[in-house]
């Protein structure tokens, strides 16, 4: 990390704090990325950012603070901007920034949905896009990293009351392979990290032992570093556990004679998987028996 130029979204609190921190720590020169928003998105604090920037100085570490919204495409602008200005140059974005609007879909209104897209998968797109468009106009082929955040939500756990973040989450995971693809002409490398229950504001009310925030930086660090080899992956996260995620693949294939009674006779012969025992299956993984029943009754209970 000695030197490297790291932009961290969503920096003020939580796992992006975490990785700010973890970082610096390591030689890092940071942009703390937060506009101190609440949990939904309302709001806002410019204090929260200060204080990881403050935190990080006063441990001998560089950093300074954004509080862009990254949502908004001038304020993904400004986020890469602020690196150029403050330290010259740009190696590494993490895009961490993330609200939660749970609500179940007859409820869920279209600001609802808009707004937690906007963070999560526009405003992923909009750093990376500013950052890549600088890349490309250095000139400079060397290794640079971005690293996506997503979520068990969307990936492996089809969470009821997450239309918005689920889908938004699915599609990080879809944007990473694309960037990836893209970006490597330039030397820049993209991968996905996706928590799985860690413990911050989002996670206040899920039951049971959940992980510390402080266990993704390592891994975020280990994506970002030069000599990590991975182009185009998604590693869930929990705790020290890190698991490949492999993303949808091919299944059963039938043939359906190009008629609606072709299709019905083959499909019935096909074992689909149910997304209700998907699910239990990786709430029971995460949580245990007692936690996975406790979370399923919170959600049912939210849900009415
Ligand atoms: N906590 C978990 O168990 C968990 C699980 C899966 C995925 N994640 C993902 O990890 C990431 C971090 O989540 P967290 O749990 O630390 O949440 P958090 O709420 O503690 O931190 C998120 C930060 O993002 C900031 N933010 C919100 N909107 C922003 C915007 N428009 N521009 C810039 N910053 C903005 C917030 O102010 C907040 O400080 C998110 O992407 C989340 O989806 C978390």
């Amino acid at each position: 990390m000695n030197g490297r130029v790291a932009v961290i979204t969503g920096a003020g609190r939580g796992i992006g704090r975490e990785e700010a921190l973890f970082f610096a720590a390591r030689g890092a020169r940071v942009v703390v990325n937060d506009p101190g928003v609440a949990a939904d998105g309302s709001g806002g604090d410019p204090a929260v950012a200060q204080r990881v920037v403050e935190e990080i100085r006063a441990a001998g570490g560089q950093a300074v603070a954004s509080t862009a919204d990254v949502a908004d495409w001038a304020g993904a602008r400004s986020v890469v901007e602020s690196a150029l200005e403050a330290f010259g140059d740009l190696d590494i974005v993490v895009n961490n920034a993330a609200v939660e609007r749970n609500r179940a879909l007859v409820t869920m209104t279209e600001d609802d949905f808009d707004s937690v897209v906007a963070v999560k998968l526009r405003g992923g797109f909009a750093v990376s896009h500013w950052a890549a468009r600088h890349w490309a106009d250095s000139g400079l082929v060397r290794d640079r990293a971005i690293v996506n955040t997503a979520s068990g939500s969307g990936l492996t756990n089809p969470l009821p009351g997450q239309t918005n973040y689920a889908s938004a989450n699915a599609a990080v995971a879809a944007m990473t392979q694309v960037h990836a693809l893209e970006l490597g002409r330039y030397g820049v490398r993209v991968n996905c990290l996706s928590p799985s229950m860690v413990r911050t504001r989002l996670t206040e009310t899920v039951p049971g032992e959940l992980t510390s925030p402080a266990a993704i930086a390592p891994v975020a660090a280990y994506l970002a570093s030069e000599s990590c080899p991975l182009n185009g992956q998604v590693l869930s996260v929990r705790g020290s556990v890190v698991t490949v995620l492999r993303g949808w693949a091919a299944g059963e294939r039938v043939e359906s004679g190009g008629t609606v009674e072709g299709l019905a006779a083959a499909m019935a012969e096909v074992k689909v998987t149910d997304p209700a025992e998907v699910l239990a299956a990786a709430l029971q993984g995460a949580l245990g028996i007692d936690g996975a029943q406790a979370l399923r009754r919170m959600i049912d209970a939210a849900l009415g």
